[in-house]
């Protein structure tokens, strides 16, 4: 009715796609980013690593063994040597050769003609991605066009974008079965990032109390579109999703 205190929801789900269109190519390669983006999408999500030499690339594991021909830590090799190992498709579709992207890259690629959701981490436990990270955010002028969203699972990470980026929105992500709502309420960011099993109402809706967003992950293939279904119910507010065709016709239907 009327007198219902309308819960602070953002006015539609964000659909973010999770490493590109990874249903459709080689996870968080350019191409897979280019799909997404002619999808239609409101962010691209891009996993960061750092090479020996200190190149950012958009990478999710910490080795190249499973979306890459190669073996290896990402941080052992320099970025000329990296670019020298194709990623494949981890599904096993066909799909032509391509390099592992600097994040550069993609930023020349789309410019500011799309949203960009960039995870940050700890490499070796320390704070070496913010500041490079940030530099590079500047000069493609996206925290001043509002286009980057920073998410992480290291708060110290986030603190550490806040301070050389006060205005940048953050995204504390906790990973499954990790989810705290006693941290999450404790923090001043404007996005909490858990997974989808971690989603209940009572977690979304105490958190839309606070005006926080609920944005959520899924790491179980199997059982992404049933929990989709679910937590479309429950009002959260953006999904990390891994197959952007089914997502957008989800949210889409009445
Ligand atoms: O960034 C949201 C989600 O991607 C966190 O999980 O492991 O897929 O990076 P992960
Ligand atoms: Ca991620």
């Amino acid at each position: 009715s009327e007198h219902e205190v309308e819960p602070m929801v953002a006015d539609f789900p964000k659909i973010i796609a999770h490493r590109g269109a990874n249903d459709r190519f080689n996870e968080s390669t350019i191409s897979a980013y280019k799909i997404a983006a002619e999808d239609g999408v409101d962010a691209l999500e891009i996993d960061l690593r750092m090479t020996a030499d200190g190149s950012l690339v958009a990478m999710h594991d910490k080795t190249i063994d499973r979306t890459t021909n190669g073996t290896g830590e990402v941080s052992n090799f320099d970025l000329k040597e990296i670019k020298e190992i194709p990623t494949v498709d981890v599904f096993g579709n066909q799909s032509t050769v391509e390099e592992i992207p600097m994040l550069k890259e993609i930023l020349d690629t789309f410019k500011d003609s799309e949203y960009y959701y960039i995870e940050t981490r700890l490499v070796n436990d320390r704070l070496v991605m913010e500041v490079p990270l940030v530099e590079l955010l500047n000069k493609y002028d996206l925290i001043a066009k509002d286009l980057v969203t920073i998410q992480s699972f290291s708060e110290e990470s986030l603190e550490k974008i806040h301070e050389l980026a006060p205005e940048v929105p953050l995204t504390l992500l906790f990973g499954k079965g990790k989810f705290s709502l006693k941290v999450a309420k404790s923090v001043d960011y404007p996005f909490i990032g858990m997974e989808a099993s971690d989603v209940t109402l009572k977690n979304v809706n105490e958190l839309h109390r606070q005006g926080k967003e609920v944005h959520v992950f899924f790491n179980d293939m199997k059982s992404e579109k049933a929990e989709q279904e679910r937590v479309k119910l429950l009002h959260v507010d953006g999904y990390f999703t891994n197959d952007i065709r089914f997502t957008k016709q989800l949210l889409w239907e009445e």
